[in-house]
């Protein structure tokens, strides 16, 4: 199958424009690293980085830009509470607020426990774990709300909520990445990392189901440190291949595709 018709048989639920096949996040210098000029719509992407290499503030920025063109997006978080995460996006003068209001950011925390209650609350039958994790929803999409982004901040954290690393991890994992595929969504998965990875995810095993990989650097230089970014992966779409200069501002994040930026 030619790779366009790739591209239309997963989006053919995604969006109401089906000849837009690209999400446009309108982040400066991001939508660039990519020949179509914005991400494959559909796509599962990793966002991968040490701590503090701005992994959060990316999807939030991500989220802020579509909701203010019209569109819905869906932020999923673990660790902060969605005051928190409203009061952030606003430190970057993103007035979401009236976004949050009409429904077209829909920002949930989830404890992991419930996550754990959901599969416990679940069993049926024999209760073996490959049925325990196909029954596993990890995240409840409210009815009538069709996102055009979810962001899962994080998948670490939503996988070590939901399993242990036995002889089924694959199986939840395949399962998981399908969950994200049928939603018909874009979705941006954030994996904790170290700080010059050499794996993405915990497992190394998400890095080969996403169809996206994005990897953000933290690098000392001297006396101050760079922000960087690299595309690994992109299925149905070509990119750079090089890790380039990324800018935390007071407004946001800019990318610099042309300011390559050396890792040693
Ligand atoms: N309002 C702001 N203005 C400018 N820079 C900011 C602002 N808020 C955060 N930053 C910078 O952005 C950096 C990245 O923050 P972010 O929370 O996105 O990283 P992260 O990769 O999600 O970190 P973690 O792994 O801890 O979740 C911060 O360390 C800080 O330097
Ligand atoms: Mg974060």
């Amino acid at each position: 199958m030619p790779e366009s018709e790739v591209i239309m048989e997963k989006n053919k639920n995604s969006s109401k424009d089906t000849k837009e096949l690209t999400l446009k996040t309108n982040i400066s210098g991001f939508d660039e690293l990519f020949s179509e000029k914005g991400v494959p719509k559909g796509n599962s992407v990793l966002i991968a980085g040490g701590p503090g290499t701005g992994k959060s503030t990316l999807c939030r920025q991500i989220c802020y830009n579509l909701v203010s063109k019209g569109k819905k997006c869906m932020y999923v978080s673990f660790e902060e509470s969605k005051e928190r995460i409203r009061r952030s996006m606003e430190s970057f003068g993103w007035n979401v607020e009236k976004y949050i209001e009409n429904g077209d950011l829909l920002i949930q925390k989830i404890n992991p426990l419930d996550i754990l209650r959901m599969k416990f609350g679940s069993i049926g039958g024999s209760g073996s774990a490959t049925e325990l994790s196909y029954k596993i929803k990890p995240l409840v999409i409210p009815k009538d709300f069709n996102p055009d982004v979810i962001v899962v901040d994080s998948l670490s954290a939503i996988i070590a909520a939901s399993v242990t690393k036995d002889k089924n991890y694959r199986v939840y994992l395949q399962q998981l990445f399908s969950f994200f595929e049928e939603t018909g969504a874009t979705s941006f998965l954030i994996t904790e990392t170290d700080p010059l990875p050499d794996r993405y995810s915990d497992s190394g095993i998400e890095e080969f189901l996403a169809d996206g990989i994005i990897v953000l650097y933290n690098i000392p230089k001297k006396d101050e440190r760079e922000n960087a970014i690299e595309v690994i992966k992109m299925r149905y779409a070509k990119h750079l291949k090089k890790i380039v200069l990324m800018k935390i501002k007071e407004s946001g994040i800019k990318i610099y595709p042309d300011k390559h930026i050396s890792i040693k």
